[in-house]
């Protein structure tokens, strides 16, 4: 009898379940081609102030303003950040080490400022300072939006991320937005 490839695999117990990790690596390359910016969500927990850097900003609604990012369960920002106010700080092409600082890779301690609502980093590219709106099951993520009560922005180059390298978006290449 041929055996079907279920049967195969119930015949070869010892190969663990990371034969799906070619097919893993294969979407997170998938996921990788599709560009962003990089920010860093921060604010303060119960016992501590807390940053978690991010790719997963999405503009969500005008009226009201509200913005979205994801976290992972795994992370230490994760069970804290619900309920609580927070900013996302959109990073300039010259802050990757900050990128990195909180991202696991810890450097000097950074700037901040106290915000309205909730603490941010000084001289991001833009900021939008939230007060929690609603928080949705998002698999092994949640999805955090927040209503937009502060946000600015300054001049200068974006730090961007696809296929897991920072690249720069020159400013003159960043558009207009009246024109949009
Ligand atoms: C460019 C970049 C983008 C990232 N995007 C996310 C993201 O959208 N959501 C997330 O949960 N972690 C993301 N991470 C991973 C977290 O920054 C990282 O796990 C962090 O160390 C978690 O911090 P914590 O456990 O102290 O909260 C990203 C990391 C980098 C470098």
């Amino acid at each position: 009898m041929i055996a079907t490839p279920k049967q195969d695999a119930a015949a070869r117990p010892s190969i663990p379940p990371k034969v799906l990790r070619p097919r893993e690596h294969h979407f997170r390359g998938s996921l990788g081609r599709f560009a962003t910016g990089v920010a860093i969500v921060t604010f303060d927990g119960v016992t501590k102030r807390h940053g978690i850097t991010v790719n997963s900003f999405t503009s969500v609604s005008m009226e009201p303003p509200l913005v979205l990012v994801s976290i992972a369960r795994s992370t230490k920002a994760h069970d804290e950040l619900e309920g609580r106010p927070f900013t996302v700080n959109i990073l300039g092409a010259e802050q990757r080490a900050l990128a990195l600082h909180f991202a696991g890779k810890p450097s000097d301690e950074p700037a901040w400022i106290e915000g309205e609502v909730a603490p941010r980093l000084n001289n991001v590219l833009a900021f939008f300072e939230c007060k929690p709106w609603a928080a949705y099951d998002g698999g092994d993520h949640t999805l955090y939006l927040g209503e937009v009560v502060d946000f600015n922005y300054r001049s200068g180059d974006a730090l961007g991320f696809a296929n897991s390298n920072f690249t720069t978006i020159p400013e003159s290449q960043l558009g207009i937005e009246e024109l949009l």
